[in-house]
């Protein structure tokens, strides 16, 4: 849908509730660090709506103010945190089964993670083969699922007194599968949830529920939770925001940060090899070639969109690219990304540059689900309906409008949510135009 210039956004009144499919590492390093930050006893590093500034009008001007005193961002003081599990741990159980956060820090925040228990998950073992928990749900078709997680929704809603709500999936990476005919149009989806169709997985029976109740959902994981026709018809008709997909965090945020620079300095490339060893959860289950598929499909988009082989057949022709994972589990989820990159430059001479990242892969994604959370619900109250494209500095692969090519270049993604922001407020976008040439 079409944003007017200058909206009027509802004001972020009351409770927002976060809702998470998928309660392990990320979602609880994200639960565990809000809370935190709550109490001051850190800071939200990397999270651009409690961080970031946004320049308005010239650079003379001096005018930065901090983002979410520009526009109406739900305080974190006035978050609420549920989700669902195929396990039983409640936050702070599964916070310290992730290893992520020291105990010493979860510890401080004890009580009020144990309160956050997972309600039971909607699961089939066919679509993440290296996983089986107990906390599951059974019903007689996948409508009747849909159904069950529309009343914890509800019950969710009213039981944490809140008055908004958005869903943020941060549950295992499914198998890889296209969009069927089944996804096609919204009548068949449901035809599908009521036969139990094969085609549907757990995350768009989640997907489907949040958005026939109005909740917003963006998709952390590479699978297709609500990137098919069917859910975007949905979320048009029932005027919701949907985002993803997969969060941009370790090796492909720094390929979106250097490929952009040897684009701008059109310097040729021959080969990008990525290869990553990590040895949490995630790792195992991307350790399935079937579930590590959908990760590779998203990950390997990332350069042609950045690097326009199109327009540069002489730099950009002809590229091996090569993602790998290896499931290590000494390393938990302090994930190891190498990149060997053969680049190209003045009459054909090649160079090579190695990127050694010793990332925390839950560090750099828990401000991710943060943002998204928040803009998601900014969205919501400003009229944003249907594919949220300005959010596509989160992603890996972002879903866009039908017949657009994904923009991947972080730069741009950073310009372009900044902007979508600047319009909200009806004020001049940044053009980066010299000052001399204003009037
Ligand atoms: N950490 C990162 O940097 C990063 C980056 C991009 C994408 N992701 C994606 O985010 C997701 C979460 O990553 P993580 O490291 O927290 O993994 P994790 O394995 O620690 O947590 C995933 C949780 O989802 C649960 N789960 C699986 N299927 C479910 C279902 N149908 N319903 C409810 N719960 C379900 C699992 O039991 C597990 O507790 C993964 O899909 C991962 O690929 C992570």
């Amino acid at each position: 849908m079409a944003l007017k210039k200058g909206v009027d956004v509802k004001p972020a009144t009351g409770k927002l509730g976060i809702l998470l499919p998928g309660m392990g590492a990320v979602a609880t390093t994200f639960i565990a660090g809000v809370i935190a930050v709550r109490r001051g006893l850190a800071k939200p590093i990397g999270s651009l709506t409690q961080m970031g500034t946004i320049r308005l009008g010239k650079r003379t001007d001096a005018t930065s103010p901090m983002l979410k005193d520009y526009v109406s961002i739900a305080p974190i003081d006035n978050v609420a945190f549920g989700g669902w599990d195929i396990f039983h741990d409640d936050a702070y159980a599964a916070a310290v089964r992730a290893g992520v956060l020291d105990t010493r820090l979860l510890d401080q925040m004890k009580d009020e993670l144990e309160a956050i228990k997972p309600m039971p998950a909607v699961f089939e073992q066919t679509w993440v083969k290296k996983l089986n928990g107990p906390n599951v749900k059974k019903g007689t078709s996948k409508m009747d699922l849909a159904e069950q997680v529309m009343e914890d929704i509800k019950k969710f809603k009213a039981t944490n007194n809140c008055d908004r709500l958005v869903a943020v999936w941060c549950g295992s990476t499914e198998v890889y599968r296209k969009p069927t005919e089944t996804h096609s149009t919204l009548a068949k989806f449901e035809e599908g949830l009521r036969n139990s169709s094969d085609d549907i997985a757990p995350s768009q029976i989640y997907a489907y529920a949040c958005l026939k109740l109005g909740v917003p959902y963006a998709n952390g994981a590479p699978n297709l939770a609500v990137d098919f026709p069917a859910a975007i018809e949905l979320a048009r008709k029932n005027q919701v925001p949907i985002s993803g997909k997969d969060f941009k965090t370790g090796q492909t945020l720094m390929k979106t940060i250097l490929a952009p620079g040897f684009k701008a300095r059109l310097l040729g490339l021959q080969g990008w090899y990525s290869t990553n060893i990590l040895g949490n959860r995630d790792g195992e289950v991307l350790d399935d070639p079937e579930s590590f598929k959908s990760k590779e499909v998203t990950k390997l988009g990332v350069l042609d969109h950045i690097l326009q082989p199109h327009l540069y057949p002489d730099l950009y022709g002809h590229i091996d690219h090569v993602v790998r994972i290896n499931y290590y589990p000494p390393r938990g989820d302090n994930k190891e990304g190498w990149d060997n990159i053969d680049i190209v430059g003045w009459l054909g001479y090649p160079m090579q540059i190695k990127v050694n990242f010793l990332c925390r892969d839950s560090i750099l994604a828990a401000p991710i689900v943060l943002d998204l959370a928040l803009f998601m619900d900014f969205a919501s109250r400003a009229g944003m309906a249907g594919v949220q494209e300005w959010l596509s500095f989160y992603w890996k692969s972002p879903m866009t409008q039908e017949g657009l090519y994904p923009e991947h270049d972080l730069f741009i993604q950073l310009m372009k949510l900044k902007n979508t922001l600047r319009y909200t407020k009806g004020d001049e976008l940044i053009t980066h135009l010299g000052a001399e040439y204003y009037d």
